[in-house]
């Protein structure tokens, strides 16, 4: 992925004190071997395959960090790019090539959904492919397979369901995924996530609540509400909450102390959402909002719902709030028919708003998808040209920005620790990367305030003041 702003976890220095898949075995579970599982792709799929983690091991699987030492292997896949989706052909690939005693070989996520049963021809020591719409029935496709049979599939996507299970296996010790929507029924003419995760499917505001209250009982005290357009939250119960009352209820709940949701869809994104950030510090000053592109012309053709006027008056709303909220994007270049001035209204776009920080992708054609057969596409070098342009103007923008906080304090959330002595890691509300000094010990998961000494494009570095 082409990143102009690195914010992901990635550039933490890693949760090296995260418990061990070891520790979260089931002791009075059956013992029935043991899971090697790898994923691909966006949060989502991180958090469906800490959820999958969670049934195998209540069934009775023990979970392992390498093939070799796995009786069963999975992978959980992502297909929104060509190059995501070719990965996981060349890692079944090499299983074959490498294993010589007979294992389990599963296909969960977005290509599993997306090339079905094809997948067995094309790799025939598969055993499971399953779309992430038919999760819930993992516990039974399990049974299938404990019981000898050799394909079981799980590809229905019309399901009402959400995918809910008694355990969770979450990798990171601090901040806990909850999905409170799943699939998409909005129809972006390149995008395969309609098809693979199937229709917009929310949980009730109830059941999300018992869960962040288990978590914050767990310890947890940051929660990020995922969806794929998670403000297009709408509550099956009859309480009927919107998505900016969930937050706020999110907010009150004891224990939490940072609220964050991912991904926002400019249509549905309303002047409640930044009411309910300013109204509690809790909830965290950040909107991922993506625009994809800034000319009117090629929104439409990408059937995104929104024109670009329309887009910044979100912006204006946004920048006009009495708290400072970062705005951060993904964009697309090289759509196919996107011209020369169209590319610059996007770089015009970038320039007004002053994203935080962007993802940047050439565009990619994918099956199924209405974009896959329009005329005009844009040369591989052309999108290549582009995409270098609009991360340098994003470099030159989040220098600019990141430059003016120098001398700033910011409450990090420390999620990470440098093997250098007393450096420390974590984000800011705005998910800002901070890295900074302390000579203390034992900051893991606290908050600290911390003084800004200079900046990078990609990070603010500081030390721990008092
Ligand atoms: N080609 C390139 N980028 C894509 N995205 C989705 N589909 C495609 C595609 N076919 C990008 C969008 C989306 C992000 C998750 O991935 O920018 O917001
Ligand atoms: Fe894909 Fe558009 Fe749905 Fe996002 S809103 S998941 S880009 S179809």
């Amino acid at each position: 992925m082409q990143k102009a702003f690195d914010i992901g976890l990635d550039s933490l220095f890693a949760h090296k004190d995260a418990a061990t898949p070891e520790s979260c075995f089931i002791a009075d579970a059956p013992q029935r071997g043991t899971f090697y599982l790898e994923t691909f792709g966006c949060q989502m799929n991180e958090h469906d395959s800490e959820k999958v983690a969670g049934v195998l091991l209540s069934r009775g699987y023990r979970q392992v960090d390498s093939v070799e030492a796995a009786s069963f292997i999975l992978y959980n896949t992502c297909s929104i790019r060509e190059k995501a989706a070719q990965k996981v052909f060349s890692r079944l690939g090499e299983l074959r090539e490498t294993s010589s005693e007979p294992k389990k070989i599963g296909v969960l996520g977005c290509v599993a959904q997306q090339e079905g049963e094809k997948i067995f021809h094309r790799s025939p020591w598969v055993n499971l492919v399953c779309g992430s719409a038919s999760y819930s029935k993992l516990p039974e496709l399990l049974e299938q397979l404990e019981a000898g049979e050799k394909r079981v599939t799980g590809l229905d996507t019309d399901t009402d369901e959400t995918f809910e299970t008694e355990l969770t296996r979450r990798d990171n010790p601090w901040r806990a995924y909850l999905t409170i929507i799943e699939g998409c029924d909005k129809a972006c003419s390149y995008c395969v996530v309609p098809f693979t995760r199937g229709p917009e499917r929310s949980r009730s505001s109830d059941s999300i609540l018992r869960e962040l209250r288990q978590l914050a009982d767990l310890g947890y005290t940051e929660v990020q509400f995922l969806g794929q357009t998670v403000n297009s939250y709408a509550d099956p119960s009859s309480r009927k909450m919107k998505f900016s009352e969930l937050l706020r209820a999110a907010a009150e709940m004891p224990g939490m102390r940072r609220v964050r949701f991912t991904t926002s869809h400019p249509r549905d994104f309303g002047r409640d959402i930044v009411e309910a950030i300013e109204s509690n510090d809790r909830i965290c000053n950040h909107v991922h909002l993506p625009v994809q592109s800034g000319s009117t012309r090629v929104l439409r053709t990408m059937q995104r719902t929104y024109s670009r006027d329309e887009y910044l008056e979100k912006i204006a709303m946004i920048h006009e709030s009495k708290k400072h909220i970062a705005i951060t994007s993904d964009i697309i270049v090289g759509f196919p028919g996107e011209t020369e001035r169209e590319f610059d209204e996007t770089l015009g776009l970038m320039e007004a708003v002053k994203y935080e920080g962007i993802f940047a992708f050439k565009y990619s054609p994918r099956p199924n998808t209405p974009a896959q057969s329009m005329a005009d596409a844009i040369p591989e070098e052309e999108k290549s040209r582009r995409l270098a342009i609009l991360l340098e103007l994003q470099r030159k923008i989040q220098t600019e920005a990141n430059e003016k906080l120098v001398g700033d304090f910011f409450e990090v959330h420390v999620e990470g620790k440098s093997r250098r002595e007393n450096q420390w890691s974590g984000h800011t509300s705005c998910y800002r990367v901070v890295n900074f000094s302390s000579p203390q010990s034992d900051l893991l998961g606290s908050y600290v305030p911390v003084k800004v000494n200079s900046a990078t494009p990609n990070c603010l570095i500081g030390e721990h003041a008092p």
